[in-house]
């Protein structure tokens, strides 16, 4: 796993700002009250930062920004960034002046005089977070290195505490990033697998059902989507029982499909190498589990990840066949590129069926017309229970993940009706995503409150995202830690 940026927390001392090498950061407030370290670089600056902050630039700058003076003269440091924060600055406009520095901070070394800022643990959560490259095959790492965060702070064990689970998250968000952005000759299934089964040392329990097993229990949608592929599909399953014995878990489902081809309904040559990351549903719930055993939550929790390939063979399954899922319900497959809802209904089933759980979630990058609908910005969020759907946009508004909702209705499962099997995989291009929910919930059984997540949109992002730099996102691990914090670790 790609470790996140080094941050730690120590106690200001005002001596050690002209010495410190790489970037120095300064933050100041919109009305430009300098606290004492910032008077101590003004002082070293012979008054560079408070002609800044007095200069009418200044009057400009929003809380969140930041400006650079370059090779500032009397300090060691060959730049300094002024962050403006207001005082009273919440978590989300904490985390993304964060994010600010961290763009600012390119790969050096950075002393951050946050003596002045309340949520010291959140400004090092948005550094971490937007601290993050892939450099797995890239052949010069060294260059790469990316340099370690100091935070001074007035009380630095209080931000340390607080930050210890904040680190975690991070880490479960830099996990599924990392899962996301790995190439598909690389994060094979049976590679993704082994992933997971390393995960047992954060004291996770993991079992993978391989084919034969899921042959067994008749999980003949899931299977058919990697009938095509070289690579086995594999169902693999975590569980945390940091919980009461007896209590339910909240269940955790992903779309995991580590290639998509199209299969035989061959998607075009343009873009197609976007399909590495539609295994991004997994990834993600694969982040929020890392999250959750790392920081030791007090709630049962249970992943399920389907991975499998879409492959086109001599042995792919055809546009035109019929297929029989675990819960029986036969599937007529008119388009083989509609594949991730055939993988998510034997999960699904499979997860009710074993472990009765109290709620479900499903994450899946599942349909282009989420992007149509909500482009890069939103999740689409689909549910068949207000009050857990509630709590999951409480959460994921909480941690400055966007996500909207969106309906379902009769209407939308009527057409998917086949004239001969019990559905078909696709309702034509209306509505495309709705439909793709309907078929979904049609393997959810009464009264398990379920959300859908149509992750489409903004798993990876070819821009930078609020706090990710261009690629993979991570999006929805936040988020779902919130939810498990919300609903099991109140007393
Ligand atoms: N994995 C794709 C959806 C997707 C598209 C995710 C773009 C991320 C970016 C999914 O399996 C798919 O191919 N969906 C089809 C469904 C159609 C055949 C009904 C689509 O959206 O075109
Ligand atoms: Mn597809
Ligand atoms: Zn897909």
């Amino acid at each position: 796993m790609t470790t996140p940026v080094r941050v730690t927390f120590e106690d200001t001392d005002i001596e050690k700002i002209a010495e410190a090498d790489g970037r120095v950061a300064v933050i100041v407030t919109p009305d430009g009250k300098l606290d004492t370290a910032a008077r101590r670089v003004n002082r070293l600056t012979k008054g560079a930062l408070k002609r800044l902050t007095d200069s009418d630039t200044w009057g400009k700058v929003k809380s969140g920004e930041l400006r650079t003076l370059a090779w500032p003269v009397g300090m060691k440091a060959e730049a300094l960034d002024v962050l403006c924060l207001d005082r009273g600055a919440k978590q989300a406009e904490t985390r993304r002046a964060g994010v600010a520095l961290a763009r600012a901070k390119s790969g050096k070394e950075l002393l951050v005089l946050a003596g002045s800022v309340r949520r010291p643990a959140d400004l090092a959560l948005g550094m971490a977070l937007r601290c993050y490259r892939f450099t797995e095959h890239k052949t010069d790492k060294g260059r790469d290195v990316e340099g370690a965060v100091r935070v001074m702070t007035a009380k630095p064990d209080e931000a340390e505490a607080a930050f210890a689970p904040l680190a975690a998250v991070a880490e479960g968000v830099i996990y599924a990033r990392d899962l996301i952005t790995e190439p598909a000759n690389h994060l094979t299934t049976t590679e993704f697998a082994n992933r997971i089964k390393d995960m047992e040392k954060l004291g996770l329990k993991v079992t993978v059902l391989e084919e034969e097993a899921m042959c067994k229990l008749r999980m003949g949608a899931l299977l058919s989507v990697g009938h095509g592929s070289a690579s086995p599909s594999k169902l693999a399953i975590m569980e945390w029982r940091g919980g009461a014995d007896t209590a339910a878990p909240l269940a955790l489902v992903g779309k995991g499909v580590v290639f998509d081809t199209g299969g035989i309904s061959l998607k075009p040559a343009a873009g197609m190498e976007d399909m590495t990351m539609d295994m991004g549903g997994a990834g993600v719930v694969c982040g929020a589990m890392h999250a959750i055993a790392k920081r030791k939550a007090k709630a049962n929790v249970v992943g399920l990840v389907g991975l499998v390939e879409n492959m086109p063979s001599d042995r792919a399954t055809r546009p035109g066949d019929v297929i029989t899922s675990m819960k029986g319900d036969t599937i007529e497959v008119i388009n083989t590129d509609a594949e991730g809802r055939l993988v998510l209904a034997d999960v699904l089933w499979y997860a009710q069926e074993t472990f009765k759980p109290a709620g479900i979630v499903d994450l899946a990058t599942l349909t282009g017309a989420m992007i149509i609908a909500l482009g890069h910005e939103k999740a689409g969020v689909f549910s068949n229970d207000d009050t857990l759907c509630n709590a999951f946009l409480k959460a994921a508004e909480a941690e400055d993940e966007a996500a909207w909702r969106m309906p379902l209705a009769q209407a939308y499962d009527d057409m998917l009706k086949s004239d001969i099997a019990d559905m078909k995989n696709i309702g034509g291009r209306p509505a495309g995503s709705i439909t793709a929910a309907q078929f979904i919930q049609r393997f959810v059984k009464d009264g398990v409150p379920w959300i859908h997540l149509d992750i489409a949109g903004v798993t990876s992002v070819k821009s930078e995202t609020r706090y990710a730099p261009k690629g993979a996102s991570g999006w929805g691990v936040m988020a779902l830690n919130r939810l498990v914090a919300d609903m099991f670790e109140k007393d």
